[in-house]
């Protein structure tokens, strides 16, 4: 495996534009959030400054009001859409106005503890910015306390066109969008992309934000997509938990007591995303109060936050089992014994190499290192089969999407470190 160590570690130099990542040259060529922390993560396997330097780039995006935007558009480039215009943000560099889920705290807690005296100024800056990222979760979008964050835009979950997202986007009116030229498909086969009636949606919900300038209240009341993602809310857990312990580990007690107040308040309201019926952790459109009826592998995702009930975690387990028997690879992103899984298809069921690190982690520490093995070993074989690519079909093991992907290089770096 030494040729893939290079590899990856060349596809990170490759994809660098100094100082930030892009995912991917061509499909995404900006600074994408999570994918910056993923990043983050694979250069702290051989080049730590490096790491830190990405996470500083990334923070350094930080909306006044505490958001942490989800593109931050450093260099004009045509090749994607939808642009700066189309968002019509203020910032500079412009950016989106939207986020994306917050991996980032996990994330920098693990820089801190490879090298803590070196890493000690650059983790208490990012300490102070990932506390008002958060802060800004529990009050932009939980606004009614319930402790669960909402989501505005399918593209804030990361994993875009899950079906989850299809009835709640049916709510979407589309009268208004016009015409307009998509970019992806230029680069990616049309087959492993959204259909275009979501591409329309997407932009509705991009128009919406801009008409109401990005104003949290005016989005918390009006948005026509309101969504308790359980990946978003699972990551978020986790991430207090990691800040909390951060926070400690720097002797900052201010901001480790109130990342503890946060978790507790999502550990409530993760549990509230249990859903008999569909045997697992599910969204919640929180517009509707509907739960989404069937598991993604965002339903694994609790297992990553931690504090999973027994009795649950003892449903999960033979449900996970079950996928990884019905496919050749794990873990596909969405249930496969679903008559709407597609294997290539983007987010409705391909495989992704972060999700698969998230919820290897979560079953390592919930006491399941068998499983957690399981899904490294599929992981690392994806690659070695098919190269780093952007996702792989759980049925065939082909790389889907964009190719040399930045935070696949990245979790190659991770599983194997
Ligand atoms: C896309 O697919 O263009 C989204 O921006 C991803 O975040």
């Amino acid at each position: 495996d030494t040729k893939l160590d290079l590899r990856a570690k060349e596809i990170l130099r490759t994809n660098d534009r100094g100082g930030y990542t892009v995912p991917t040259a061509g499909l995404y060529p900006y600074q994408w959030n999570w994918d910056s922390a993923f990043v983050a993560l694979g250069f702290a396997a051989f080049d730590i400054d490096r790491a830190w330097t990405e996470v500083g780039s990334l923070l350094a995006g930080q909306w006044p009001d505490g958001m942490v935007p989800h593109i931050i558009f450093q260099r004009v480039d045509d090749s994607y859409f939808p642009g700066p215009d189309q968002w019509g943000t203020t910032t500079s560099p412009p950016t989106s106005g939207i986020t994306q889920p917050p991996v980032a705290a996990t994330i920098v807690r693990r820089l801190h503890d490879l090298e803590p005296a070196k890493g000690r100024r650059r983790a208490e800056a990012a300490l102070v910015a990932l506390d008002r990222w958060h802060e800004w979760f529990a009050t932009a979008r939980d606004p009614a306390g319930r402790g669960l964050v909402a989501i505005i835009h399918p593209w804030e979950s990361g994993r875009d066109n899950l079906p989850d997202w299809d009835r709640p986007l049916s709510f979407v009116d589309t009268s208004k969008v016009g015409a307009y030229e998509r970019r992806d498909t230029q680069h990616v086969a049309a087959d492993q992309r959204p259909h275009q009636h979501e591409y329309d949606r997407y932009l509705a919900l991009v128009a919406f934000g801009r008409d109401n300038h990005w104003d949290p209240a005016a989005i918390a009341a009006g948005s026509p997509f309101w969504v308790a993602d359980v990946g978003v809310n699972a990551i978020l857990l986790r991430a207090e938990r990691d800040l909390a312990a951060l926070a400690g580990a720097l002797g900052d007690s201010d901001i480790a007591d109130r990342a503890t107040r946060r978790a507790e308040r999502l550990q409530d309201g993760l549990a509230s995303l249990w859903s008999d019926a569909a045997g697992g952790y599910v969204s919640l459109d929180l517009r509707r109060e509907e739960h989404a009826t069937t598991l993604s592998a965002g339903a694994f995702l609790p297992l990553y936050a931690g504090g999973v009930p027994a009795d649950r975690a003892e449903r999960l387990i033979p449900t996970l089992r079950h996928w990884l028997d019905a496919v050749r690879y794990g873990v596909p992103s969405f249930d496969p014994t679903d008559p709407q899984f597609d294997p290539i298809r983007y987010w409705r069921g391909p495989i992704w190499a972060v999700v698969n690190w998230m919820i290897a982690e979560g079953l390592a520490g919930a006491g399941h290192a068998d499983l957690a093995d399981r899904i490294r070993v599929d992981t690392r074989a994806l690659i070695r089969q098919s190269g780093f690519y952007e996702s792989f079909s759980p049925i065939d093991g082909r790389g889907c999407g964009g190719k040399d992907f930045s935070w696949t290089a990245a979790i190659w770096l991770a599983m194997t470190a």
